[in-house]
């Protein structure tokens, strides 16, 4: 079990690295957590402000490429632990656009293990450290319908430009374990969802279009099947791994819940047309959604044309974390749907101020052949 109380947390205000930061804060109180973010398109200080003004919080603008600042963050503060959430994250940018993937997933990660190699090894600051990479099951590449799901022993086959940058990322983790002994654990996530994600991926703009009477975008058949995870789950995975992982580990988090993509929209519009439609206060405020006017939400669903290379089945053996750190995720997909839907429901103020002017020129550019209001909102 570790004894480190004080943490730098990159990609805080991102999608999971958010959720985790309110995880953490509520259920180690007395720890120290420092945020690094870059605040990128994807960051959201808003995703923290109810942390603001708590005595063992704070918020660092700042690059994780910046190996200067994290070393002085590691030093000034007595950090012994990192957790590393930050990164280019969204497949179809790394299409269009890998080198932003590059940089921060690769080299960005490869600084902060230098700045923590030279602080807690080299200058010896932290016998008791603990480096830990978020990373995603898209590294081990695609399955047929009837592989088995990803262990932690698949061979690494990343596909898209995303996946690879993680790939190598992970890499550079074990081998800073292996060659200088930095204590190291990696995680291996299949697809979350819940509050605070960013409406580029597919349940939050599924959720953020359906009330607004926008197209809901399918890739290709719509058959690509994801494991999804509830993030609240994935953050309880990593604690499992940081408060008793072993150094040098790698550990699978998975959901177990294999859905279809246009199963999952189907599920999505099943719910909001239920909970809409049972509400005079909801339809009032967004007329413009189907179940507002007694029409099924699914009447948005267009087929598009397919991502290049999609990877087509991502699914997660959990058996090794369940039998080494006792870990099983506790939300139902039921459940998380619901939960998130009503989130999206009281939070429009927040995704409507993330759905800003470069989020809807990005949008514009990647999808100028289907309606260019929409969004395509596809899983990683
Ligand atoms: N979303 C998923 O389903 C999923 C699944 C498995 C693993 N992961 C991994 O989990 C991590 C977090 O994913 P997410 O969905 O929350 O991502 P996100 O895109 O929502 O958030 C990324 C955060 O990193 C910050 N960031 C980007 N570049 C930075 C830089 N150079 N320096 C400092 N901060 C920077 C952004 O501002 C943002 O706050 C990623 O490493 C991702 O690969 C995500």
């Amino acid at each position: 079990m570790t004894k480190i109380r004080s943490w730098l947390i990159t990609g805080g205000a991102g999608f999971i690295g958010s959720n985790f930061v309110h995880y953490w804060c509520r259920q180690y109180p007395n720890d120290k957590v420092v945020v690094l973010d870059a605040l990128t398109y994807a960051g959201n200080r808003n995703s923290l402000v109810t942390l603001e003004g708590q005595a063992n919080y704070s918020f660092v603008h700042g690059d994780i490429t910046d190996q200067s600042l994290v070393e002085s963050l590691l030093r000034d503060q007595q950090l012994g632990g990192i957790v590393n959430f930050a990164a280019e994250s969204h497949v179809d940018r790394s299409i269009t656009g890998p080198d932003a993937f590059v940089s921060t997933n690769i080299v960005g990660t490869h600084r902060l293990l230098e700045a923590a190699r030279k602080v807690w090894l080299t200058e010896g600051m932290a016998s008791d450290h603990r480096f830990h990479q978020v990373s995603t099951d898209e590294v081990y590449g695609s399955l047929g319908n009837d592989d088995p799901a990803f262990t932690e022993e698949h061979s690494y086959q990343p596909s898209s430009p995303y996946a690879a940058s993680k790939a190598s990322a992970d890499h550079l983790v074990r081998s800073y374990q292996h060659t200088f002994g930095l204590q190291t654990t990696i995680s291996n996530c299949s697809n979350n969802y819940g509050p605070y994600q960013f409406p580029e991926k597919l349940i939050g703009l599924t959720i953020c279009n359906l009330v607004r009477g926008k197209a809901l975008p399918i890739y290709g058949t719509g058959k690509n099947i994801r494991d999804w995870l509830f993030v609240e789950d994935h953050c309880r995975g990593i604690d499992r791994v940081l408060r008793a992982g072993q150094s040098g580990g790698t550990y699978n988090i998975g959901g177990g819940t294999e859905l279809t993509n246009i199963e999952l929209v189907q599920r999505l519009c099943d719910l909001a047309d239920e909970v809409i439609g049972a509400s005079p206060e909801l339809q009032a405020r967004y007329s413009e959604s189907p179940a507002s006017k007694g029409v099924p939400c699914s009447s948005l669903i267009e087929y598009v044309s397919d991502r290049p290379g999609h990877d087509w089945r991502y699914a997660v053996d959990i058996s090794y974390i369940e039998r080494e750190l006792g870990y099983r995720p506790q939300t139902n997909i039921e459940q998380g749907l619901a939960d998130t839907l009503q989130w999206y429901l009281a939070n429009e103020s927040w995704w409507l101020a993330v759905m800003d002017g470069s989020y809807q020129q990005w949008i514009d550019s990647q999808y100028a052949t289907s309606d260019s209001s929409l969004g395509n909102g596809q899983p990683s």
